[in-house]
């Protein structure tokens, strides 16, 4: 061990948060033990930057009831809620989906973003930075580097279902910034949105990076666009990105790569299913299917049933039968057009201050400000 030492990292409270939070504070003591060295700990003083909430519990998410599966899979034709990709595996499987070369949302959006983070510092003024599904945090490092030019006070609130990537990005993160605060909530965004409490900064800026909207269809998207004005203060930053129309021969390779690891993604969520309410999906026995459906602008990702056969979800008391061919819809990437939603958000009090694209126009990012509550 010679000069590590294990530090052992105490989420800390302030008695206000305490108080805010009391009801909604699973594990309040969050202890994680990591192997640093004393001059790293003396230098970066985690133990004070450093709040993680848990609003739900990784063995049984509350959230994850599996009412939605039953619905899902007793309807013709059948589907389920992409949020059952994301447990660890499926987490780190949109990693490797984000770097392949076919997957170009990621790449162009971070490009976007290096070119237009400080003018939307400029923009924003000191704001606490708040990601909805935060993942790895890395296009968050962007906008960190904008504002932390301007000598602005780094507060980063991160948000994500999976406590495993929050927390090792966040530990990353206080590596990388020794002024920076973090404040990281496990969570749905729905209930994490319904939970957020005023920012110590003079503003907040809430991000919606990655086209995560696409997973929504409209009816949820009005929703989400309820809870995120439902969440914040009048003359509070919304930045939204959002993949744009375009050919289906650049959209449809992106979800059929050559690697298979969009196919992996895919069939892990049976994984998921599997355990999460002892279930015995045969993975072998079904495969990824995601082809471009041009009338409704949107990314269908199935899981194809590869014969007929029975599967078992004996958590759930439910039997589920499938003929052969038959699929079940697991996920849909809606693509945007700029000028529409620049009106949805408007209609909702959300004033689009500045927008950006690519030079292909592939990829959009929108900064607006709330400015009335309008419903
Ligand atoms: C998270 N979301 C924006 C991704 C998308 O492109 O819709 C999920 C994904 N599905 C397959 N590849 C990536």
């Amino acid at each position: 061990m010679s000069a590590d030492v294990y530090n052992i990292i105490c989420v800390h409270l302030s008695s206000s948060a305490v108080k805010n939070h009391k009801s909604s504070i699973l594990a309040i003591d969050i202890m994680k033990y990591s192997r640093i060295s004393e001059t790293e700990k003396l230098a970066n003083s985690w133990e004070t930057r450093l709040y993680l909430e848990q609003l739900v519990t990784p063995s049984v998410p509350s959230e994850m009831s599996g009412s939605d599966v039953i619905n899902g899979l007793s309807q013709h034709p059948k589907s389920l809620p992409p949020r059952y990709f994301y447990d660890d595996r499926g987490s780190k499987l949109f990693e490797l989906i984000c770097e392949l070369p076919e997957y170009y949302l990621t790449r162009t959006e971070t490009t976007i973003l290096q070119e237009c983070a400080s003018q939307i510092a400029h923009l924003t003024g000191p704001a606490e930075i708040v990601e909805l599904g935060s993942g790895s945090s890395t296009k968050t490092r962007i906008l960190l580097d904008a504002y932390s030019q301007l000598g602005y006070p780094l507060r980063y609130l991160p948000i994500d279902i999976s406590e495993t990537i929050l927390e090792s990005s966040a530990y990353q993160l206080l590596t990388d910034y020794p002024s920076l605060e973090i404040h990281g909530i496990v969570s749905t965004y729905d209930l994490a949105l319904a939970k957020l409490t005023p920012s110590p900064l003079p503003t907040r800026m809430i991000c919606f990076l990655g086209s995560t909207l696409g997973n929504l269809n409209p009816e949820e998207c009005d929703v989400f666009f309820s809870q995120i004005v439902g969440a914040m203060r009048l003359g509070e930053y919304f930045l939204l990105g959002v993949d744009l129309h375009k050919s289906k021969d650049i959209l449809e390779p992106a979800y059929n790569d050559s690697q298979g690891v969009t196919a992996a993604f895919n069939l892990n969520m049976l994984q998921h299913l599997n355990r999460l309410f002892e279930g015995n999906f045969d993975l072998t026995q079904f495969q990824h299917w995601a082809f471009y459906n041009e009338e409704f602008h949107q990314i269908e990702m199935h899981l194809q049933s590869r014969r007929s056969q029975t599967v078992e979800l004996r958590g759930l008391n439910l039997t589920v039968e499938f003929e052969e061919g038959e699929t079940i819809r697991s996920e849909i990437s809606r693509k945007f057009d700029l000028k529409i939603i620049q009106e949805e958000l408007s209609r909702r009090g959300l004033v689009p201050l500045q927008v950006w694209t690519d030079k292909n126009h592939r990829f959009g990012l929108m900064l607006s400000q709330l400015q009335s509550k309008l419903g």
